[in-house]
């Protein structure tokens, strides 16, 4: 018996950008995709760790190659993706995964700074990224854009404004990415992680994180950077053609759960 085409079914000889490559679900992704036979530029402002995480990649087998670049800074947006674009031969699959978050209460002094840098680094990135890599992604057979938002995004958390907002935006800007470019069979897909134990969310213990996850999410438990990086790897397979503008929570079941 005979499944579907195999092809179909892998990122093998793709080539793709990954931001915030350095650490946690950035990281896992880049691996997951190299370990899948993709060519992967890993993009992060934390220069040594994307170099660490692309000499691991190396030394398995796998194709890698960090870049370091602020993804708030558009100029080097436009000049790290034009290189690594070169670099790997064209573009078939862009992730935007690079993000922040710094709790703040909405009359705290520090809120419109954050609220100005948290826009900057998870919303507004996104879109020079997509800009940049648009007219690569334009020549691909399978061109798959990831933006990576959060469950912040569907529900909020007390001094969270700054960041539920600009993940709300990423939903919207994915939405309108996948109606605009749709046409072109280009595809566009939100991913929303729940509690995901990477560093982003290392401020809070162990403990505290197992009685969350037992009071919130239906599978009682943080989820791995490894089990976002899946989902996202099959949104981005020559197979996913006819999702996009699809908002997918990998969440444990947080947003599913009442009670
Ligand atoms: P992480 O902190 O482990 O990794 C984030 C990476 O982004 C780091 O390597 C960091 O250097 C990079 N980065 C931050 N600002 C940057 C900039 N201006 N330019 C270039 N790179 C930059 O965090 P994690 O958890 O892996 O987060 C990945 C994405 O998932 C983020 O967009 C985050 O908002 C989102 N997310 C995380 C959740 C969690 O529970 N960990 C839940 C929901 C969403």
């Amino acid at each position: 018996m005979t499944g579907p085409d195999a092809a179909l079914r892998t990122l093998a000889g793709r080539a793709a950008i990954v931001t915030g490559a350095a650490s946690g679900m950035g990281a896992a992704t880049a691996r997951l995709f190299a370990q899948d036979g993709a060519r992967v530029a890993l993009i992060d402002r934390d220069a040594a760790g994307a170099e660490a995480v692309a000499a691991a990649i190396v030394a398995q087998g796998g194709a890698a190659r960090a870049w370091a670049c602020d993804v708030a800074d558009h100029a080097e947006v436009a000049r790290t993706c034009a290189a690594a674009i070169a670099d790997l031969g064209g573009l078939d699959v862009l992730v935007n995964n690079a993000g922040v978050n710094r709790f703040v209460s909405v009359d705290d002094d520090a809120f419109a700074d954050e609220w100005d840098r948290s826009l900057a680094i998870n919303l507004t990135a996104q879109q020079a990224m997509v800009r940049a890599a648009l007219p690569a992604l334009r020549r691909s057979s399978a061109a798959r854009i990831v933006n990576i938002a959060s469950t912040e995004a569907l529900g909020a958390t007390p001094r969270n404004a700054p960041y539920a907002a600009a993940k709300a935006g990423v939903i919207g800007l994915t939405r309108a990415l996948a109606v605009e470019l749709g046409p072109e069979g280009i595809t566009a897909n939100c991913v929303c992680p729940g509690p995901i134990d990477t560093a982003m969310t290392g401020f809070a213990s162990a403990e505290d994180k197992a009685t969350f996850a037992r009071r919130r999410t239906a599978l009682r438990r943080y989820g791995s950077a490894e089990e976002v990086a899946h989902v996202t790897w099959s949104l981005c397979l020559p197979g996913a053609s006819y999702v996009t503008g699809a908002v997918i929570a990998v969440d444990g079941g947080l947003t599913a759960r009442n009670a």
